[in-house]
């Protein structure tokens, strides 16, 4: 599937914009803060129905406007047209005209992957960012998963708001259906999780041989102090927490308490990498993620790839080239400069665009 156009009004400090892509290569340059970001989000927002950055959506709204809107139009087996409208706190999304009946069913459809300057926090950050970005990752390829996430969520909600207070009998009998559900719900995202990282391994080592030439080498490990080989051990477990989980007023076991980290013989990359060891790292598991979702799926995600370029080296930067050069992903790259010779890998295959105070141009 790609994405064949775009009608974009009122979005962060682009005004209004109708633009149509190129089904392979679509290339942004201009300035600093002129809306190259901004318009990769126009896209991600579209198909993942949230800002890029962890903020609220009405802060798209460009400065001083009460709404944004985004109309687009997608290509694939059959034909997509999405209309998101944005007006103070109220979304209205219709997906080929209906409103969306399955959230899940439409994030599965619009796949998209983005590499950005904040991807360092993935290892860098705290535990959640790394939850979260191996969650959407199964996601993308399992689409129960969703579901079964939003489940654990809603039990995890009920679960604290139950400890916070004094338990008469029937909470504590609420509490008991809750735990059976939670236990069982914790297993099976643990479970996805392990073979996840199982899944991936293989495309991940191609990738690390492939872009360091064998230089940098690391596996991806599950971090977790909770014991899951069973819902009856795991269940016990959590029971036998209950005087503790009172006083502390939360859950204590769960997924929502894992964590991955990566390991390059045997030391954390998170804390010995540097940084363009980081980088890297994180770039290999991404095309790793990319690469298994084809071969799972038989298609790519639409790759975003804001600003990436300017922190490869040479070696790096031909082989995500020669990559994006053979695969058949639409992509979306921006880039501060024009880079003509890696346009001339394009030939004829790529359309320019110039953005320059939230315009957007066709640049030939
Ligand atoms: N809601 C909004 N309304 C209007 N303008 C906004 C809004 N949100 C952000 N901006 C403006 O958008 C500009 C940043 O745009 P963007 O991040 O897309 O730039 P960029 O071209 O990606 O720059 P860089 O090359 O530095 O990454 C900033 O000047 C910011 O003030
Ligand atoms: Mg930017």
């Amino acid at each position: 599937m790609y994405l064949k156009s775009i009608k974009i009004l009122n979005f962060r400090n682009i005004s209004e914009e109708n633009l149509t892509f190129h089904p392979k290569m679509n290339y942004f340059w201009g300035r600093n803060g002129n809306g190259k970001t901004n318009f990769l989000e126009s896209i991600y927002f579209t198909s993942n129905l949230k800002p890029i950055r962890d903020l609220l959506s009405k802060n798209l709204i460009f400065f001083q406007e009460s709404f944004f809107s985004l109309y687009s139009e997608w290509v694939g087996v059959k034909e997509d047209r999405v209309s998101i409208q944005l007006n103070g706190d109220k979304k209205q999304i219709l997906w080929n005209q209906d409103s969306i009946k399955n959230v899940q069913e439409y994030l599965y459809n619009f796949k998209t992957m983005l590499f950005s300057p904040d991807d360092l926090l993935i290892i860098k950050g705290e535990p959640e960012k790394r939850r979260k970005f191996f969650d959407k990752s199964i996601f993308q390829i399992s689409k129960n998963y969703y579901l079964l996430l939003k489940e654990y969520e809603h039990f995890l909600k009920m679960r604290n708001q139950l400890l916070k207070e004094p338990l008469d009998y029937t909470k504590k009998q609420l509490l008991d259906v809750i735990d059976e559900k939670f236990s069982s719900t914790s297993i099976s995202i643990f479970k996805q999780r392990v073979q996840y990282i199982k899944k991936v391994t293989p495309f991940l080592d191609d990738i690390l041989k492939k872009l360091t030439g064998g230089e940098l080498f690391f596996k991806i490990n599950y971090n977790t102090e909770f014991d899951y080989s069973s819902e009856e051990i795991f269940l016990k477990n959590l029971r036998n927490s209950f005087f503790n989980e009172s006083t502390r007023k939360r859950t204590l076991s769960g997924i929502h308490l894992d964590d991955f980290s990566f390991i390059r013989d045997g030391k954390n990359i998170r804390n010995f990498g540097s940084q363009g060891e980081i980088r890297l790292s994180i770039l290999a598991l991404k095309i790793a993620h990319i690469n298994y979702i084809f071969h799972e799926i038989g298609e790519y995600p639409i790759l975003l790839l804001d600003d990436l370029f300017s922190e490869l080296d040479i070696n790096r930067k031909e082989y995500l080239l020669k990559f994006l050069q053979n695969e058949k992903a639409q992509t979306f790259i921006t880039s501060t400069e024009i880079d003509n010779s890696f346009l001339e890998l394009f030939s004829e295959n790529f359309q320019k665009f110039r953005v320059m105070n939230g315009k957007i141009d066709r640049d030939s």
